[in-house]
């Protein structure tokens, strides 16, 4: 009876996937000037396996196929990558016909917890959310530059100081990620009306990192239920961030209290929609910021001599005589001093450009043909998926010599930033995009770059740092591939004590 039943079911199952194929057969069909479609055998989910597993080399191994552009079936998507860098300005500059929202407004919302707001219930909430992002710029970001750099002494100097010549052991990420996680949190939203510090800050970050474990799972549309522990992770985290629990917070940054009051117009959202839009925020300000904190120590704690430079370099700009820090001198870390620190600024963006793995996406919102150069048209259908993936011209050695290596200097020449890299004779707009691109480039790269460093700045200057097992492999987690900075592999562990006066 049972074996009658299993075998009924493996009947109705072979058949309906004989079925769906015979359809499928028939579905999609490459047309004349589209770009090669590659559909892969399975119905719907094409190549979403052999993608999610190892984007960069899937692509590079497409690449060497088909050629610069081609079309991939992914989960029930059709997504055209465009593998030329030269290439690139002309998607990017694409405004109209390719739209980055339509695909975020998917995404994000139920990643996050809140309506969609680009609807007719929400009024220009979607253009003022947009103007708040200035708020992340120019003077605002000298206040928060300045804040962040208070906060981060204050996590340091109670949570870290040793004494004497004793030393302390820890896991570097776990480390970057409990100090820069609160740091950043009291910067942009403020400090507890009472104490210096937020009580149940240890909790809060614990549960960030269970719900960012889940991320690349919620993204790719698995619904939050399904995921254990991290549902009462999001909405715990949430409901620190409600307006009435928000309103107690003492000197929140002008882009938290403009975004407050901008939903407060907003009868239609409920707290907890409010609170789900704060929580998106604090995502996007920790979630990459946490792990390019991490290799840009981890790479300069690798190499000694790249150490000794960016360090030799703080101490110079930074100290106001050739005197030592040690754990009660404050260094001098202002906006204008943080960037004369050329080393220090090429050894973060050469770790940024190890470790980003962003997928940029737009969606063609009609059928057209995108113009990619005067001799290169191609034609897209509406819905279709236009792709960037900049990893792979990352590590490019056409355009970064050995690009596996790092070399904190890479992005320096004659005492000057170097900011222009070629292919094929042609000097490239975009080379490294750690931050996406155009219109919806991060609009915290500036104060994500200023928080790095100042972090790296109190680190060398205020510790020693040693790595306690320097040999060991450490790689990068594919998990989060196409999403942001890829995170370790594997844990590190790392020692610090003071610096002697
Ligand atoms: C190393 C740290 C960071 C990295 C690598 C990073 C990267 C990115 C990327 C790749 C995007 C999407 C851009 C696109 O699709 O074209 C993005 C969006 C965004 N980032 Fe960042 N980011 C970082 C830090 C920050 C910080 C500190 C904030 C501060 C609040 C922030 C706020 C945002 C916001 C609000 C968006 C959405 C913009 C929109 O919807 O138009 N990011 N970020």
């Amino acid at each position: 009876m049972w074996n009658m039943f299993l075998l009924e079911t493996l009947v109705s199952v072979l058949l309906g996937f004989a079925l769906f194929s015979l359809i499928d057969a028939f579905g999609r069909k490459r047309k004349n000037r589209e770009p090669p479609l590659i559909k892969g055998w399975i119905p719907y989910i094409g190549k979403a396996l052999e993608f999610g597993r190892d984007p960069s080399r899937f692509l590079a191994a497409l690449k060497k196929e088909y050629g610069d552009i081609f079309t991939v079936r992914i989960a029930g998507k059709y997504i055209t990558f465009i593998m030329n860098p030269n290439l690139y300005p002309a998607v990017i500059k694409h405004g109209k016909q390719l739209d980055f929202h339509e695909f975020s407004d998917q995404v994000s919302p139920r990643t996050f917890g809140y309506p969609c707001i680009r609807s007719s219930k929400f009024p220009g909430l979607d253009d003022q959310i947009q103007r708040s992002y200035q708020l992340l710029k120019g003077e605002n970001l000298n206040t928060l530059a300045q804040s962040m750099v208070e906060n981060l002494e204050l996590v340091l100097q109670q949570d870290h100081h040793t004494q004497g010549s004793q030393w302390r052991t820890d896991e570097l990420y776990g480390f970057c990620c409990r100090v820069m996680f609160e740091a950043t949190f009291m910067t942009l939203y403020g400090q507890p009306s009472q104490g210096s510090r937020h009580t149940h800050i240890a909790a809060l970050t614990e549960k960030f990192k269970k719900f960012d474990a889940v991320l690349p799972l919620l993204i790719a549309g698995v619904p939050i239920s399904l995921l254990g522990a991290a549902k009462a992770a999001r909405e715990e985290l949430k409901r620190f961030l409600l307006p009435q629990r928000l309103a107690s917070m003492l000197a929140p940054s002008r882009f938290i209290q403009d975004r407050v009051n901008m939903f407060e117009q907003y009868h239609m959202l409920g707290d907890l929609d409010k609170a789900g839009h704060h929580f998106t925020i604090l995502w996007a300000s920790v979630g990459n910021t946490v792990p390019a904190t991490f290799w840009a120590v981890y790479h300069l704690l690798m190499q000694p001599e790249a150490l000794d430079a960016v360090r030799e370099e703080i101490r110079c700009v930074l100290l106001p005589s050739q005197q030592e820090v040690g754990s009660n001198v404050v260094p001098i870390l202002t906006r204008e001093r943080m960037d004369r620190l050329l080393l220090l600024d090429s050894a973060v963006s050469e770790s940024l450009r190890l470790s980003a793995a962003s997928m940029n996406i737009r969606v063609a919102q009609e059928d057209f043909t995108l113009l990619l150069a005067p001799d290169l048209p191609v034609d897209l259908r509406q819905g279709d998926i236009v792709a960037l993936y900049p990893q792979i011209m990352h590590m490019d050695p056409e355009i970064f010599e050995e690009p596996q290596s790092y070399r904190f200097d890479r992005f320096v020449e004659d005492g000057q930033q170097k900011r222009k890299f070629g292919k094929s004779d042609q000097k490239l707009t975009y080379c490294c995009m750690p931050f996406g691109s155009g219109s919806t480039k991060c609009p915290g790269r500036y104060l994500a770059m200023l928080e790095i460093k100042q972090f790296l700045c109190l680190i060398l200057l205020c510790f020693e740092v040693e790595l306690l097992d320097p040999q060991k492999q450490v790689g990068l987690d594919q998990s989060r591939a196409g999403l942001g900075i890829l995170l370790p592999d594997t844990h590190v562990s790392f020692r610090y004590r003071c610096r002697p006066m």
